[in-house]
């Protein structure tokens, strides 16, 4: 049955449609990114929630002056390259109607209460994830976060500036951060964690360790028909074992996955052997030792196949994020305000991870039937999302009043 968080997200599902992936393609600050920002905008505005734009990009809904403590709640709007509906966005709508149901109540914040919306969480555009709240906390550098160019060599400074955002003004914000009381990103599950269990909402325990590195094996560009085997030097091959040696040591390494999903050849012509081929390898594991081994099996396995094709290869560590437990505390505390809810793990990175080493942090996450994330099939069920919606809008009630 429709409600009030299905016709929410109803309202934006025109925008970024990707008609050649399907599913949806929302990448920060481009045009579709900036049109869900200012239908955010108008919809804080209408639930007289005053809008400011924060040094990063990100957007802040504040019910109430900004301030010291403030209970904050959010999440993003951007999505992978075909994703989901829910990735994000059921955060984001939730959060707004969480407001709805506090205000209907007669409810007043006593603490201050935000919401906000942050930039390019899934790295999609510029390769960094989490690019907002890193920016915001310091975990990435104004430096390299201007530097940082997507794939029509746009760089962010230069995305920043036309989204009305002053990219000398890009860094971290400890004014910002000093505000935020506590921190709880309502999000899809992605996975079948919450299924199994039978519930519809949950709590996270803990992110995996997660980074991304590039892999750029040069060969010789040459014609497909013309060059024998022996004279090859094509950066396919090595590339080709990199697929493989990800999926080796990922099942030797306990707990740990890794994955390709992006490798392009240059120039890319049917006929054409390749000169350089950059494949990006995801890396996750329970901590920082196990992702260093799982990626220096991954990098030796490749540097073998490079050498026994006469390619090169680069490996370049694009970004990195230490495995997050959220805190005990506030999980509790939400737990108690909630009742009778599971906790459970993550492979998922979120903002909330990344704020979660400044302040006090947590997650709800609402049942996905379908376990499938970061592609079309991801799903929610509008009862469920009614819950998690209700459940915020509890938790809040908790933090605030
Ligand atoms: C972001 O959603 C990630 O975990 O890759
Ligand atoms: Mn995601
Ligand atoms: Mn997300
Ligand atoms: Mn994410």
């Amino acid at each position: 049955m429709s409600n009030p968080t299905s016709q929410l997200l109803d309202s934006i599902a025109d925008v970024g449609i990707d008609h050649t992936r399907g599913g949806y393609s929302r990448h920060g600050f481009d045009r579709t990114e900036l049109e869900l920002r200012e239908w955010f905008t108008a919809e804080a505005g209408a639930r007289g929630l005053d809008v400011r734009p924060d040094r990063n990009g990100n957007l802040w809904a504040w019910w109430g002056a900004p301030g010291p403590d403030a209970v904050v709640t959010g999440s993003h709007l951007d999505s992978v390259p075909g994703g989901g509906a829910f990735d994000g966005p059921l955060g984001v709508v939730s959060a707004l109607v969480a407001v709805d149901l506090l205000r209907a109540s007669g409810f007043t914040p006593r603490r201050p209460l935000a919401v906000v919306v942050f930039a390019e969480e899934e790295g999609g555009r510029f390769g960094v994830p989490c690019l907002g709240s890193r920016l915001l906390t310091g975990a990435i550098t104004a430096d390299a976060a201007r530097a940082l160019r997507d794939a029509d060599g746009v760089s962010l400074a230069e995305a920043v500036r036309a989204a009305g955002v002053d990219p000398a003004g890009l860094g971290a914000d400890p004014e910002a951060i000093g505000r935020i009381g506590c921190f709880v990103e309502l999000h899809v599950e992605q996975g079948r964690g919450l299924v199994d269990l039978a519930a519809p909402v949950g709590l996270a325990t803990s992110i995996l360790a997660h980074g991304r590195w590039r892999f750029r094996f040069t060969g010789q560009g040459n014609h497909a028909g013309t060059t024998p085997l022996e004279q090859r030097a094509d950066p396919m091959l090595p590339a080709a074992e990199v697929v493989r040696a990800a999926r080796r040591a990922a099942s030797t390494v306990e707990g740990s996955r890794a994955t390709v999903g992006r490798l392009v050849p240059r120039p890319g012509g049917t006929n054409v052997i390749a000169s350089t081929v950059d494949l990006w390898l995801d890396a996750r594991a329970p901590d920082g030792v196990a992702t260093r081994e799982l990626v220096e099996r991954i990098a030796d396995d490749a540097e073998q196949a490079a050498r026994d094709e006469g390619c090169e290869l680069e490996v370049t560590r694009e970004s990195y994020g230490d495995s997050v437990v959220f805190d005990d505390g506030l999980r509790d505390r939400l737990a108690g305000l909630l009742g009778d809810v599971p906790a459970l793990p993550t492979g998922a990175g979120h903002d909330a991870g990344i704020l979660a080493a400044h302040v006090p942090t947590a997650m709800l996450f609402v049942r996905n039937p379908t376990g499938i994330s970061h592609a079309p099939a991801e799903h929610a069920e509008p009862d469920d999302c009614a819950r998690g919606s209700a459940a915020l809008a509890d938790v809040l009630r908790g933090l605030a009043g």
